[in-house]
C-alpha cells in the first residue's frame, strides 16, 4: 500500500460554534480554536476537521452557505483563518474545512440571481424543474421532513432541495457549475489547507427523470435517499464522472486528505473510493450508526445487542483490508454522544469510555475524535422540545407526534438521538457555563460539566482525558505504530458473546484488544504467549506467571479492556 503523509496521524473534529468563545457572544469562535492548538497537540491531535465556518444563514449550522469565500461573521475574520492555518502549520498540525458543495443556502448569490430569472443562466446551477398536474415533479421527501421541492415564486416551477428548503441542490450536471466548485475548492486549497471533510457527497448525482415512488408514510411522500441508493446502484458511472473529475481538478493535484461522507458503500463499489486510485482518501465509517437506523424515524430506532454492534465495525474492517483506509469514530456533530449510545447502560462510566475509546482507536484506519469524546462527554438533559435548536430534531419530533407517539414519547426519541447532544458547548472548566462563554450560551450546556470538564481532568491521572493521551501516544509509539496503522486486523475470541477482541499484526508483531463489555466478570483464555501489557483502563496487573508458552488465561471485570503484546 501506497504510503500516504496522513496515515500516521490522528485526527479532531471541532464544531465551531460550541467549541470556546472569546469574544462573549453566546458562539464558539476562530480565536477559541486558535488558543486551545497547544491542548490539541497535547492531546496527540495532528488533523482538526472544522464544521463549516462560512457565511452562513445557519439555518442548518452553517452547513447552508451563503460564500463560499467568507467566514462567518460569527466566528471571526478570514485574517484570523489566516492566523490558525499559521498557527497549526507551527506545531505541524493541519486544517480540514467542511466541503459543502451539494447544496448552498438560499442566501447565495447564485441562488438569488437564479429567483431573479428562473429561466435564466443561474437558474441552471439549481434544479428548476415544472411539476406534474398541479403536484410537485415527485414524492420525494426531503432528509428534514416536507416534499424535496418548493414553489420557485412567480414561476410554474419548483426547485429541489433534499434537506431544507433553505438549502437548494446544486446541478453538478451544469459544467459551469462544476467549474465554479472547482475553483473554490483550489481556491482554499491554495492557500494552505489541508483537505476536506466532504458533506453528503452521495447526493450530488440525481434521477433526472424524477420518478414518482411507493410512498413509505401517511404524508403520500418517499425519502429521498431511496433514488440516491438506486441510482448509484443502477447507474455507478453517474456519480464517477462527478468525484473522478472533482479529484482530478482539486484534491490530487494538491495531494489534499479527503474525508467523504458516504453511507452505504458496499464491498464491490469501496475500491472506487477509497483504494489506491480512489476518490477520496477514507471515508467514514458509519456502520454502526446505520444499524440503528429506524425505518420511519428516531422513534422506532431498533435496538441492539453488543455483539451486533462489534460485527458491524468488524465487518467494515475486514471490508476495508487491502482496499484502503476507513475513518473510525464513536460520534461526530449529527449523532448522539457514542458513549451514551453505544455502552450498555451498566458500563456508561469512565472504565467503559476508556475501553470504547480504545476499541475504536486502535482499529485499522485514521481514528477521529469528537469534540468533548476525550473527556466522556454524554448525551445531555431536556425537558422540552423548545430547547432544541437542531432542525433535523424539530422534524424529528414532529415525524414522532404525526405517527401518534405522545409529547413524552416523542421526547424520549429526541433525548436519545438529538444531534444537538453532540452539540452543546464544550466543557472546559466547572465554574460558569463550564469556561465555555462569558455571555449567555447558544445552546443549554449539559449540566454534568460540573462533574465532566477538561480542567479537573487534567489534573487526575486516572481521568479519560489522560487515558486519551496515553492511548494516542500507545497507537503513535515508535515501537507499535507501524503495527497499529498497517497491520491487518484479525476477529478474536469469536465465540465470546459480549467480548469485544480483535488483533493487529504485522511482520514479527501481533498486538490484541481485548474489551469485556458484559457487565459481569467474564474469564478469559487466550492461546499465545504474553510479552506485554501495553496498556489497561484498570490498574491491575495480571499474574505473568500463568503466561508461559501455553497462553494465558485470566479474569476480566466489567468494562475492563487490555491491550497485550504476544509472541509470534
Ligand atoms: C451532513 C452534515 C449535516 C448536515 C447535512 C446537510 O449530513 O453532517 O450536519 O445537516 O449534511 O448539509
Amino acid at each position: 500500500m501506497e504510503r500516504k503523509w496522513w496515515h500516521d496521524k490522528v485526527a479532531y473534529q471541532i464544531y465551531p460554534k460550541s467549541f470556546l468563545d472569546t469574544n462573549g457572544d453566546g458562539i464558539g469562535d476562530l480565536r477559541g480554536v486558535i488558543s486551545k492548538l497547544d491542548y490539541l497537540k497535547e492531546l496527540g491531535v495532528d488533523i482538526i476537521w472544522l464544521s463549516p465556518i462560512y457565511k452562513s444563514p445557519f439555518v442548518d449550522q452553517g452547513y447552508d452557505i451563503s460564500d463560499y469565500y467568507a467566514i462567518a461573521e460569527e466566528f471571526g475574520t478570514m485574517e484570523e483563518f489566516d492566523e490558525l492555518l499559521h498557527e497549526a502549520k507551527k506545531r505541524n498540525m493541519y486544517i480540514l474545512m467542511d466541503l459543502v458543495v451539494n447544496h448552498c443556502s438560499i442566501e447565495h448569490e447564485w441562488f438569488k440571481k437564479a429567483l431573479e430569472d428562473p429561466e435564466g443562466e443561474y437558474a441552471d446551477f439549481f434544479y428548476f424543474r415544472e411539476g406534474k398536474d398541479g403536484n410537485p415533479p415527485d414524492n420525494l421527501r426531503s432528509y428534514f421532513g416536507g416534499s424535496v421541492w418548493e414553489p420557485v415564486p412567480n414561476s410554474n416551477k419548483y426547485y429541489l432541495h433534499l434537506f431544507s428548503k433553505e438549502q437548494p441542490d446544486l446541478n453538478w450536471e451544469n459544467p459551469k457549475l462544476r467549474e465554479e466548485v472547482y475553483k473554490m475548492v483550489n481556491w482554499w486549497l491554495d492557500k494552505g489547507l489541508a483537505g476536506f471533510r466532504i458533506d453528503a457527497i452521495m447526493n450530488i448525482k440525481k434521477d433526472l427523470e424524477f420518478p414518482m415512488l411507493e410512498p413509505d408514510g401517511d404524508d403520500g411522500l418517499a425519502i429521498c435517499f431511496r433514488t440516491i441508493e438506486s441510482l448509484n446502484e443502477k447507474n455507478p458511472e453517474g456519480i464517477d464522472l462527478f468525484l473522478k473529475e472533482l479529484k482530478e481538478r482539486t484534491f490530487k493535484p494538491h495531494d489534499a486528505l479527503t474525508v467523504a461522507e458516504a453511507f452505504n458503500i458496499d464491498k464491490s463499489a469501496l475500491s472506487k473510493f477509497i483504494g489506491e486510485d480512489g476518490y477520496f482518501s477514507t471515508i467514514f465509517d458509519f456502520s454502526a450508526e446505520t444499524m440503528v437506523n429506524g425505518e420511519h424515524g428516531w422513534y422506532d430506532t431498533p435496538d441492539f445487542t453488543v455483539d451486533e454492534w462489534k460485527n458491524e465495525l468488524f465487518s467494515a474492517q475486514e471490508m476495508a483490508e487491502g482496499i484502503g483506509f476507513m475513518a473510525n469514530i464513536i460520534e461526530n456533530h449529527d449523532e448522539p454522544r457514542g458513549v451514551s449510545r453505544y455502552l450498555p447502560t451498566y458500563a456508561q462510566n469512565d472504565m467503559g469510555k476508556k475501553m470504547i475509546a480504545t476499541v475504536s482507536l486502535l482499529f485499522r484506519g485514521l481514528p477521529f475524535i469528537y469534540q468533548g469524546q476525550e473527556i466522556g462527554m454524554t448525551n445531555s438533559e431536556w425537558n422540552d422540545i423548545t430547547e432544541f435548536n437542531d432542525i433535523n430534531t424539530k422534524d424529528q419530533y414532529n415525524v414522532a407526534r404525526d405517527a401518534g407517539l405522545s409529547d413524552d414519547e416523542a421526547m424520549d426519541a429526541c433525548r436519545k438521538f438529538s444531534r444537538d447532544n453532540a452539540r452543546t458547548p464544550m466543557q472546559w472548566t466547572f465554574k460558569e457555563n463550564a469556561g465555555f462563554t462569558e455571555g449567555t450560551p447558544w445552546l443549554k450546556l449539559n449540566p454534568n460539566y460540573v462533574d465532566i470538564n477538561v480542567e479537573s481532568q487534567e489534573k487526575d491521572p486516572d481521568s479519560v482525558l489522560n487515558y486519551y493521551k496515553k492511548l494516542i501516544a500507545l497507537r503513535k509509539a515508535r515501537k507499535y505504530s507501524e503495527t497499529f496503522i498497517y497491520g491487518n486486523f484479525k476477529r478474536e475470541l469469536e465465540d465470546e458473546s459480549k467480548i469485544v477482541a480483535y488483533s493487529r499484526s504485522l511482520n514479527d508483531q501481533k498486538i490484541i484488544i481485548v474489551a469485556n463489555f458484559d457487565g459481569v466478570q467474564r474469564e478469559i483464555s487466550i492461546d499465545e504467549s504474553l510479552k506485554e501489557i501495553l496498556i489497561s483502563n484498570s490498574n491491575r496487573n495480571i499474574d505473568f506467571d500463568m503466561a508461559k508458552d501455553t497462553g494465558f488465561q485470566f479474569v476480566m471485570e466489567p468494562s475492563e479492556v487490555f491491550v497485550f503484546e504476544v509472541e509470534i
